[in-house]
């Protein structure tokens, strides 16, 4: 394989809740992923609604919280990043808990303890020359602000939101360069609860859509739920455009980055119905990033929230907000790609959350996702022609159940498969002339699983040696795509075998 251009970002990806740990260490406040507890290895468990939220409370002691746990990388932290340098790692990616700052997210000053610790985590990487790459919020909030505001379908997180993330620029300016505002912007309009931290009301397991135009609810409801999610996502919009505008003003030599969820979508038959089906879908997950980097709403949205009777209230002056505050790159998190009907009685559940047909050209993993790396190099030289700006690939990956063979080994032979043709895909595109940064695969150390809160569903190059209810000794050991990754990033991506 040709090697990839000089100084391309290879490394890995986390979130907070995910690894952190010592949830009520020294200060730190809870956020609502605090509150998400374990349902079982293959129950997801992110569409949480009002009385999961009061059975949590109620349940507190007797219920089973991983996120509190994740894998103690607050106190391990200097063995894990000893663990990503000897893997030659260029860049982390990582994300600051607002509660570890800002405990309910209202205080005037941070915490102390919490902003030394990401001080001391920023200090380790630079030790071995690995960036940092620092998402503001991966899905958490104060639990606070659930409970007083519903999450962000209330206007007044915006403040709170922009007064961490502008001191966040202040504190960390010379230690990060690189900064995403939101993950997975497109989470709060799939996932109420896990993006916005919204609880609805009404009984549905899973909201099973991720498009407007995908929905399973009645009609009603839909029009509701619209509203909700779009409300949300607009105030989320905000705040990131304000937070891009304060570190543009205030820490020029930072560049920030919005982060969507891209989701490559097939028309299911040459059908015309099919091809407009995949058609709008598409246009509705560029649609985040039409916002972000381009710095304005497109015609079709305003249409759509008229044909159907969406009401947002957009913030006063948003369409200047929006302009001064667009992105400097694009980040992305790609898994799977899938396959979209006309005909909605015929949609399907793939994995955890998202409804829609099989592939029967792809295969498919433990968790029902269907592994297409030439659909992420398509996406990539569409994502180039529409906003001309670098990208950076900060999630990618592949979820499996693994246990440690008769000698403690994991021979992730399939994972090093994935990775090998996604990172060929990569290639391929940056030759097709796409400006690609960097390309952090998602839990390079196991972590928790994000949809089903469990440690059975595993991404990473490392091992930890914990359980769904937190046994194990959370020992660190190095699977086969340890050493694999190791000669890839050696070889800056020359030596895929
Ligand atoms: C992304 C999230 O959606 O997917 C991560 O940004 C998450 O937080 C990852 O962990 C994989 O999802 P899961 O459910 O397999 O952990």
């Amino acid at each position: 394989m040709k090697r990839f251009p000089d100084g391309f970002l290879w490394g890995g990806a986390t979130s907070a809740a995910q690894i952190e740990g010592g949830r009520c260490a020294d200060g730190k406040g809870l956020s609502h992923l605090d509150y998400v507890y374990y349902r079982g290895p293959k129950t997801p468990c992110n569409f949480m609604m009002k009385a999961d939220l009061e059975k949590a409370r109620a349940e507190e002691a007797a219920l089973n919280f991983p996120n509190r746990r994740g894998i103690d990388f607050y106190h391990r932290y200097k063995e894990d990043i000893a663990l990503l340098a000897e893997m030659g790692f260029k860049s982390f990616r990582m994300s600051v808990s607002w509660t570890r700052l800002f405990p309910t997210g209202l205080e005037e000053t941070p915490d102390p303890e919490g902003v030394e610790f990401y001080h001391n985590v920023f200090r380790e990487l630079h030790k071995y020359g690995i960036e940092p790459l620092v998402t503001m919020c991966h899905y958490e909030l104060p639990i606070g602000f659930v409970d007083k505001y519903n999450g962000w379908v209330s206007k007044e997180l915006i403040g709170p939101f922009v007064k961490y993330t502008s001191f966040l620029i202040d504190e960390y300016k010379d230690e990060v360069r690189y900064w995403l505002t939101f993950n997975e912007i497109n989470m709060v309009t799939a996932v109420p609860w896990l993006g916005g931290g919204i609880l609805l009301d009404y009984d549905k397991p899973y909201i099973l859509r991720m498009y407007p135009f995908s929905n399973a609810l009645p009609e009603e409801q839909k029009r509701h739920w619209d509203t909700l999610a779009h409300q949300a996502l607009h105030h989320q919009f905000i705040a990131s455009a304000l937070t891009v505008r304060y570190a543009h003003e205030h820490a020029p030599q930072c560049l920030i980055g919005n982060m969507f969820n891209l989701h490559h979508l097939y028309p299911e038959t040459p059908a015309p119905a099919d091809a407009f089906r995949a058609h709008e879908e598409t246009e509705y997950n560029m649609f985040f990033s039409d916002v972000m980097a381009g710095g304005s709403y497109p015609e079709w949205i305003m249409s759509y929230y008229r044909k159907h009777g969406i009401h947002i209230e957009f913030a006063d002056n948003f369409e200047k907000i929006l302009q001064e505050g667009r992105v400097d790159f694009l980040s992305l998190s790609y898994y799977l790609s899938s396959v979209v009907t006309a005909d909605p009685k015929r949609q399907e559940r793939i994995g955890a959350f998202i409804r829609r047909m099989q592939n029967p050209y792809l295969q498919t993993s433990d968790f029902g996702w269907q592994i297409d790396p030439t659909a992420l190099r398509i996406s990539l030289n569409e994502l180039r022609d529409r906003f001309h700006l670098p990208i950076y690939i900060v999630e990618n990956g592949l979820g499996a159940f693994e246990e440690p063979d008769a000698e403690g080994k994991i021979h992730d032979d399939y994972r090093i498969a994935y990775l090998r043709e996604h990172i060929k895909a990569i290639r391929e595109a940056i030759d097709d002339g796409v400006d690609i940064m960097g390309y952090t695969p998602w839990g390079c150390i196991d972590l928790v699983s994000c949809s089903l809160v469990s440690m059975t569903k595993r991404y990473g190059f490392v091992y930890v040696d914990a359980d769904d209810e937190g046994n194990g000794t959370y020992d660190r050991s190095r699977k086969d795509s340890f050493y694999w990754y190791k000669k890839v990033i050696a070889s800056n991506g020359e030596d895929l075998d």
